[in-house]
Parts: C-alpha cells; sequence; structure tokens
C-alpha cells in the first residue's frame, strides 16, 4: 500500500492565493503591504530560502525590500537596522534569516524585533501569546502542518501528535500551536528530542508523526504507525553526482520505505518547504493588516 501524498506545494499557491487577495483589498485602502528581508553573509541556503521568499512576495502583491549586510557586521550595526526597520512605517513585516553568524546573538536580534512586525513568530512576546492561546504571529513553519492536514481532509483534533525535535523554530512553537483547543489543533502531543528513551516505541504510538531533526533519512519505517500522516520538516542536502548542482535535498524521513507504511506523507521537497513561504505571506498581509 503506498500513502497519499500530502501536495504542498498545491496546498501552498492556494493559500498565496487568498493572501493575494487579502493584499489588494489592503492596497486598494492605500496600504501596500510590505516585508522587509535581512541576509547577512552569504550562507547559499538562506539565500535561496531569501530568493523563495521574496518570489513569493511579488506574486501576492506585497512589497518586499531585501537588506544583505555581510557577514562581519558587528552586532550593533545589525541592531541599528532593525531599529531602523522597526521605526519605519511602510514596513510592516521583518523577517532576519537564520542562522546569523557565529559572533552575533540571535536571541538579541530577535528580542529587539518589534513583536508586531515579527513575522517569524520568534520573538518572546509572540512566542509567549501562542503558548496561552491568544492570536498572535506563528511561526511559519509549524503554522503550516495543521493547513498541509486539514486542507488534505485529515483530522489533526483529537489526534496524537508526536514530535521528534524540540528547536525554537519548528518543534517548540508546533507543540504549542497544537496542543491549544483551537479549530486545527486540539491534539495530543508528544515531543521527542536526542534525550528520549527508546524513540521508536514513542514515535509509533502518534496518529501524526512529524520529524524535524535535521537529519537525512533519520525517521525508517519502523518508527511509523500504520496508517499515520508523517510531516517531513527536514530540508538535507545530500551529496549526489548525477545532480545538476551536485547535491540534492532529501527530509528526515526515508521517504520510499515511510510511504509504504503510511496512510499520508510529504514530500521533500514540495511538502513543508513552500507552505513556511505561504504562511509568512499569511503573516506578513496580517501585520500590515493591523496597521
Ligand atoms: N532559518 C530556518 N528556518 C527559518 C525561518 O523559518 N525563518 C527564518 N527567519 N530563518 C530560518
Amino acid at each position: 500500500m503506498s500513502a497519499q501524498l500530502i501536495d504542498g506545494k498545491a496546498i501552498a499557491a492556494e493559500i498565496r492565493a487568498e493572501a493575494k487577495v487579502a493584499a489588494s483589498a489592503l492596497r486598494e485602502q492605500g496600504i501596500i503591504p510590505c516585508l522587509a528581508a535581512v541576509l547577512v553573509g552569504d550562507n547559499p541556503a538562506s539565500k535561496a530560502y531569501v530568493g523563495n521568499k521574496r518570489r513569493a512576495c511579488e506574486e501576492v502583491g506585497i512589497e518586499s525590500q531585501l537588506h544583505t549586510p555581510s557577514a562581519d557586521i558587528s552586532a550593533a550595526d545589525l541592531l541599528a537596522l532593525i531599529d531602523r526597520l522597526n521605526a519605519d512605517a511602510a514596513v510592516h513585516g521583518i523577517l532576519v534569516q537564520l542562522p546569523l553568524p557565529d559572533h552575533i546573538d540571535e536571541d538579541r536580534v530577535i528580542e529587539r524585533l518589534c513583536p508586531a512586525k515579527d513575522v517569524d513568530g520568534f520573538h518572546p512576546a509572540n512566542v509567549g501569546r501562542l503558548v496561552i492561546g491568544l492570536d498572535t504571529l506563528r511561526p511559519c513553519t509549524p503554522a503550516g502542518i495543521p493547513e498541509l492536514i486539514v486542507r488534505s481532509g485529515l483530522e489533526v483534533s483529537g489526534q496524537h501528535v508526536v514530535i521528534i525535535g524540540r528547536s525554537n523554530i519548528v518543534g517548540k512553537p508546533a507543540m504549542n500551536l497544537l496542543v491549544q483547543k483551537a479549530a486545527g489543533a486540539n491534539a495530543t502531543v508528544t515531543v521527542c528530542h536526542s534525550g528520549t528513551t527508546d524513540l521508536p516505541s514513542i514515535t509509533r504510538l502518534g496518529d501524526i508523526l512529524i520529524a524535524a531533526i535535521g537529519r537525512a533519512h533519520y525517521v525508517t519505517a519502523d518508527m511509523v504507525k500504520p496508517g499515520a500522516t508523517v510531516i517531513d520538516v527536514g530540508i538535507n542536502r545530500v551529496a549526489d553526482e548525477s545532480a545538476k548542482q551536485g547535491y540534492r535535498l532529501v527530509g528526515d524521513v526515508d521517504f520510499d520505505a515511510v510511504k509504504e507504511v503510511a496512510g499520508a506523507i510529504t514530500p521533500v521537497p514540495g511538502g513543508v518547504g513552500p507552505m513556511t513561504v505561504a504562511m509568512l505571506m499569511v503573516n506578513t498581509v496580517k501585520a500590515a493588516q493591523a496597521t
């Protein structure tokens, strides 16, 4: 048996189309939604992600600014750039692409963002609002997960969601989002991590299994409950001489084996990735609506 393929590309296109309608309504009121992206240094993966985000802005009708300080920018200068963007009324959303160079404290940069412009939902004020169930800008990758599941005709409410990975970008916000008493949530949530004993015995309990570990093909078929929905958040580069760039992208899930056990599964690429970008468009429109 082969699992239902969850088409993140198609669902993301649907969400971008909805964001486009909302953006054009704002434009009619004289508000031009604007996202400022800050890309520090020249990490190739970060460059590619920011490029995707800017292309999506163009499609949706969101103006985008790109700020590209070099990798040796001082923390003070980067904070000064954030201050300028915070103060600029024409900028509704600010995205600081992570990771930042080692000499810069990411937490300090995130805390400097005006929470109302924090379209990544990483500021502690937004994280706190998410935890207590208040309306907020929600981290894009986790926010895309229930959209993928519900728009594929599957259920989240009442399901046991097992998350592998406790990062601040995916694992922890996904836990906080999915546990809320709300539409597209209301799940029972278990979070596993590198300190978990006998991981497969727990992942096999998941009606929904979310893999956010950052290790290629880490989730094998024996770790998956038959019929489960498997959401693969991983984007890992593995060497592939037959590929044009010399590498290909694979997820955290051993897709070919797991699809024979799962009930539904996201591919990599074309699953979670495009959703992250689509949810960023939703957040930017939302930030602009709030002004
Ligand atoms: N780096 C990896 N994922 C993300 C994300 O969702 N937002 C930002 N800003 N940087 C990232």
